[in-house]
Parts: C-alpha cells; structure tokens; sequence
C-alpha cells in the first residue's frame, strides 16, 4: 500500500546510485570514474576503460600487462560452442546468436550460476567473458556469410584479433589495418558505458534476482537490439540508404519526421539525457572525418548524412525539441567505412559496452542491492464471476 508514483519510461525515476559513470545531460558531460570520455578517448585503449569501469582505478603497468594476459588466454570459446552456432540459419540476425551464445556459458561453466562462488570465480567469469565477446561476435558474422570462423590470434591485440577473426579466411596472410584498428578502439571506449540506460538497467535487474553475470549480460544484449536503443545505428544505415533510393531527397524525409501522423524518427537524432549536445557524438563526427579522409572513401550514402545533419540542425522542429545527433548517428557511417556490414552494427555496440553491464553488474551484486521489482497502478476489470465457455 502507499502512494505509487508512476513514471513511464523511468524518466524521472532514480534506480540506484552509481560511482562508475558520471553524466550531465544539459552541459554534455561525460565521465568514466572520473576520466573526461574525450581524455579517455585521445589516450586511453579499450581494454585499459573496460579495467577502469570494472574495477575503479586506471591499471598500473603490470597489472594491466596481466589483465591482457588473461583477456588473451581465454579468448578460445569451447568447441561445442560451435555447435550452437552452426544451429543458427546462415540468415539468422547476429545479435540474436550473440545473445544466445554468451547465455550458452551458464552451460559451459555451471559454476557462475552459483550467486555464493568466490570472488576469484566470478572475477573469472568476468575475464572469460570480455575475452570471448569479440569469438562470439565475429563467429555470429561468419556464420552468417556461411564462412569457415577463424580462431583468435593470442599474438594480436584486442581489435587486431577481433578484425582478423571478422576479415581473414582461413588461408589469409591478414594483417588489420591500423587507421581502422584504432578507429575501432575509439568506438568502443565511447560506447563502453552510458549509466543507466535500457540494456544496463535490464543488466541489473535481471542480475538483482542473482542470475548468472552470463544471463544478466545475455538480457542486456536483448535490450540494446531494439532500434530506439543500440539498434539505432543500424537504422540509421537503413534510413540513409532507403533516402539514396527515393532519390536522394533529403528535404522530404526531414518533413516527414516532423509530421505527427507518420510514426518515422530521424534516426540517430535525440536523446533520452543529452538536451544540448551528445559529447560522444561530437568526438565521433571528428573521427569519422579522420577515417573517411584516410581511407578516401567516397559513399553516396555518406553525403546524405551530411545534408540531413545540416539541414536538421537548422530546423525550428529539431532546434525547439534539442534534438541533436547522437553517437550512432556517426557510429554507423564509421563502421560502414570500415567494412563493417549493417547487421553487424548492434553487435559493434554490444562488444563496446560489455565493459559497463560488468561494471554495473559487480556493483549491483557488491552492494547487495534488493530484488528489482517495480509497482504498478491497477486499471484493469473491477471483480467479475467466471462465465462458462457455453454461456458466453
Ligand atoms: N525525430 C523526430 N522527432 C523526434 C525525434 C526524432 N529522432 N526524437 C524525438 N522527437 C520528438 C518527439 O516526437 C517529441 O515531440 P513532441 O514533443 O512534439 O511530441 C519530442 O521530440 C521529444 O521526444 P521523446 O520521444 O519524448 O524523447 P525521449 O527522451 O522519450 O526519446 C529517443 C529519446 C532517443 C528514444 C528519441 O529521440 C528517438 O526515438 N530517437 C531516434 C532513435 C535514436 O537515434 N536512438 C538512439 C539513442 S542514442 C544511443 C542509445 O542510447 O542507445
């Protein structure tokens, strides 16, 4: 009993309180323990951040040499594992294997169902698993090319395996290109945490009722594939591209996402917390520039972005609402630059911000916090008898 205040979309409504990520929405801020994400970004690597968010402070040199070690040494997914994945129709969307193959680790060690393991275990299972995202996530684009997988390279370092294990056949003498390797690295610190949004909200609750690390992450893989969340970057590929076949104009999609009677949003433009800008945006658009000058590319799809950013960020409509681009309205024209396919692109993100769901994971757990288990007002029936199937 009580009042029960009811906030749709949890717009108002404090989960819990957090020391991994800082974000200010008015003035465009974003800190990762503390680190400025455009410091973090210029600098740091990804798995130096994914050390950050997880366990609280920036690695001294042998710690760090250590962690990539482990990261390193567990890279190879059992070979069952495999099995799952041949399962999977060659059409089957990758974020749905991803999602199904992280959960298939509760099976491969049983022990992370265990809520009372030691801390050396679940540390454990926290290793294994950033270290088998990128086999899973590239596995889940070869098997939708109907491509032999290639096994991690424990030479290379994480993005030059992970772009090998993408792009190399099985014969190939690969070697990543490093404009691209680092463009990469760039994205994924960026997308590594963003507090509480959909998929890290979905990550602790499910992780509140002491579900396994593996099916916490798994629900929050689910959560980042629809298209108002981490599915968005793929949309805005596919809005692009549907623009190029209308003939290019612009003008007239920009209309119709004004219009109140047609469901369409511009793609990659707003956002839930960023009222005045999106600082990962702002860091993105520059290295999208860099990429695209480096590499020469030359993409019909790429102009329409530009024009539509323009003439977006002029318009009364976009202007009244602060609606500005966000990350994935760039993200996606890097990683379409880079050879990354569409569907691929969720899964791009999810490989991004594995780091946080751990984070917030460990947190949640670390601070024992309560079962999630939101109230509701009820609106439905008052009470009624039950009529027989004869007489209704
Ligand atoms: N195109 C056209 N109109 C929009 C858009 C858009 N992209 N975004 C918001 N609006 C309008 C909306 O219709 C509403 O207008 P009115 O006040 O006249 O009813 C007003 O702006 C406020 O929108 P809202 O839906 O109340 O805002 P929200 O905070 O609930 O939604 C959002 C945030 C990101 C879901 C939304 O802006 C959106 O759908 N954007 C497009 C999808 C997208 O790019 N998502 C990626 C988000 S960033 C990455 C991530 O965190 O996953």
């Amino acid at each position: 009993s009580g009042l029960i205040t009811i906030d749709q979309g949890f717009k108002n409504t404090g989960s819990t309180t957090s020391a991994i990520t800082f974000l200010d929405g008015e003035l465009g801020i974003l800190r990762y323990r503390g680190y400025p994400i455009e410091e973090l970004a210029e600098k740091s690597t990804f798995l130096e951040v994914a050390y950050l968010l997880i366990y609280g402070e920036l690695p001294k040199k042998d710690t760090f040499e250590s962690f990539k070690k482990d990261v390193t040494h567990h890279t190879l997914v059992h070979e069952d594992i495999k099995k799952i994945l041949e399962g999977f129709p060659s059409n089957a969307h990758p974020m749905g294997v991803l999602s199904s193959l992280v959960c298939s680790l509760t099976a491969f060690y049983p022990e992370s169902l265990d809520p009372n393991r030691s801390w050396d275990k679940v540390n454990l299972g926290i290793i294994r698993l950033i270290a088998k995202m990128p086999t899973f996530a590239a596995w889940a684009y070869k098997n939708e090319m109907g491509h032999p997988v290639i096994y991690p390279d424990n030479n290379l370092d994480y993005c030059g395996n992970f772009l090998k294990m993408m792009f190399a056949l099985p014969a190939d003498q690969y070697e990543a290109d490093p404009v691209v390797a680092s463009a990469l690295d760039k994205l994924l610190i960026l997308h590594a945490d963003h507090e509480q949004n959909c998929s890290t909200s979905t990550v602790r609750i499910v992780g509140s009722s002491q579900a396994s690390l593996y099916s916490s992450v798994s629900a929050g893989i689910n959560a980042l594939w629809g298209p108002l969340h981490g599915g968005a970057n793929q949309a805005v590929i596919e809005m692009l591209e549907a623009i190029k076949e209308d003939g290019g104009n612009s003008k007239k999609w920009l209309e119709k996402a004004k219009d109140k009677d047609d469901p369409f949003r511009l793609m990659g433009f707003g956002h839930r917390v960023y009222k005045n800008f999106d600082p990962r945006a702002k860091i993105i658009k520059k290295a999208a520039d860099d990429v695209l000058a480096k590499m020469g590319v030359n993409d019909p799809v790429l102009d329409i972005a530009k024009e539509l950013e323009e003439a977006a960020l002029k318009d009364p409509y976009f202007v009244e609402r602060k609606l500005y681009p966000n990350v994935d309205f760039y993200s996606g024209i890097i990683y379409r630059a880079i050879g990354i396919p569409t569907e691929m692109f969720t899964v791009m993100f999810a490989l991004g911000r594995l780091p946080g769901w751990i984070a917030q994971w460990k947190e949640m757990r670390a601070n024992s916090e309560p079962i999630g288990r939101p109230r509701q007002v009820y609106v439905g029936e008052v009470e009624r008898n039950y009529v027989p199937i004869s007489k209704r």
